[in-house]
């Protein structure tokens, strides 16, 4: 029984609408991740923070022994007031200001993934100043589609994330006439919500390709890194809470080309939080219209932001009601015709002040709440909060 799950009476009396975290299963998700990795020498894993920076979450994840990658300052302080060490921080994004280089140079992190010779050209000179040398590995765009949302594949020539693949050895040769930038690896990503593991493969091939052409040049780097973007079942969330680590990380075993003592870098959001979180709401009215009836609940496009945008499926529950389903469109208060969480979804007939659960919103969800119609931000608990 899926309401099982929640602790339902103790929700009763809290503020509504906000995130449950249910840390058991994030605990279960990040041992699947620690026993797989552990099976291949040398790969190491990154929690993207971006996912989720609810700094309970983080502190469970940081526990685990995951590295943390960062896009911005902010993450990277966030990352660090949590517990993960700057040793195993990654820095990427393709517009980082001055004071986020330098903080990251100060805090003396793992490595910056760089996504352009300007950007390169700053990090040696911030570097330069302090008289230290940046650790950088290259953000090469493969031009591998995924098989996602166009919103969220981030490879394809077209997008603008990385260097071009044609430019990687111009790119190299520039880092080799700066002192202040060190060259050690190579950074991928491809997409988001990926489950096609042929995808993975694609890459795999592509930098096999990539790292003969770079051996033939007698180049050779000590570290790879893959980005994230394995996907998580939004369909069925009680029968699949735990994503496949085992395919994925068997998959780049057994087609990514390592050499000895390189080392594999991941970096992985949803696949570690998305199932763990729920957006709990109350319903406030059940209003008919002319051809279907609305559940109007107090959670909105605010609070969790992913069917507005990118027309996402998150699976809803009525956790109050155990009458026969009736069909509804599940819709929040903003004054957006989008502001809608799924349209004639059938749930347990509902009523006034029921809860619903709206799963498999542990990853981006609260981090992208936003205080439009001044709403407050929702807040967030996990298991040991009730
Ligand atoms: N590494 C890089 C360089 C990334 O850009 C991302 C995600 C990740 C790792 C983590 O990817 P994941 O393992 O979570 O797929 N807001 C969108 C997803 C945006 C993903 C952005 N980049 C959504 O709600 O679906």
């Amino acid at each position: 029984m899926t309401k099982g799950i929640f602790p339902t009476d103790k929700f009763r009396d809290t503020r509504t609408p906000f995130y449950y975290y249910d840390t058991e299963l994030l605990r279960r998700t990040l041992k699947s991740i620690n026993d797989e990795a552990a099976r291949h020498d040398g790969f190491v894993v990154h929690y993207a923070v971006k996912a989720n920076a609810n700094p309970k979450v983080l502190n469970v994840i940081c526990q685990a022994g995951l590295g943390a990658d960062c896009v911005s300052g902010g993450e990277i302080e966030a990352a660090l007031r949590a517990g993960f060490p700057a040793s195993k921080t990654v820095f990427a994004g393709v517009g980082k200001s001055d004071w986020e280089i330098n903080l990251a140079l100060d805090k003396n992190i793992f490595c910056f993934n760089v996504e352009s010779i300007p950007e390169l050209e700053i990090i040696n000179e911030l570097a330069a100043r302090k008289g230290t040398t940046a650790r950088v590995a290259f953000r090469i765009n493969p031009n591998i589609g995924a098989h996602t949302h166009a919103n969220i594949t981030t490879g394809l020539a077209e997008n603008k994330f990385g260097i071009a693949l044609e430019d990687m050895d111009s790119v190299i040769e520039r880092a080799a006439t700066l002192e202040h930038v060190a060259f050690v690896g190579l950074h991928f990503h491809i997409g988001s919500q990926i489950l096609d593991m042929g995808d993975f493969k694609a890459l795999c091939n592509r930098i096999n390709d990539l790292q003969a052409h770079l051996e033939h040049r007698h180049i050779r780097l000590e570290h790879l890194n893959v980005g994230g973007g394995l996907g998580i079942d939004y369909h069925h969330p009680n029968r699949v809470p735990v994503p496949d680590f085992k395919a994925y990380f068997d998959t780049y075993a057994r087609h990514l080309k390592l050499r000895e003592g390189q080392r594999l870098h991941f970096e992985l959001g949803r696949a570690v939080v998305g199932q763990m979180g729920t957006l709990i709401t109350r319903t406030l009215y059940v209003k008919q219209g002319a051809a279907k009836q609305f559940a109007i609940v107090d959670a909105g496009m605010t609070d969790l932001i992913r069917p507005a945008l990118y027309q996402a499926y998150h699976k809803i529950e009525n956790l109050s009601s155990q009458e026969p389903p009736e069909t509804y469109d599940v819709v929040g208060p903003i004054c957006e015709s989008s502001d809608v969480f799924a349209k004639a979804v059938d749930l347990n007939k509902a009523h006034r002040g029921d809860l619903m659960a709206i799963r498999s919103a542990g990853a981006y969800g609260e981090i992208m709440a936003s205080g439009y119609n001044c709403r407050q931000l929702p807040a967030g608990y996990i298991t040991e909060d009730f």
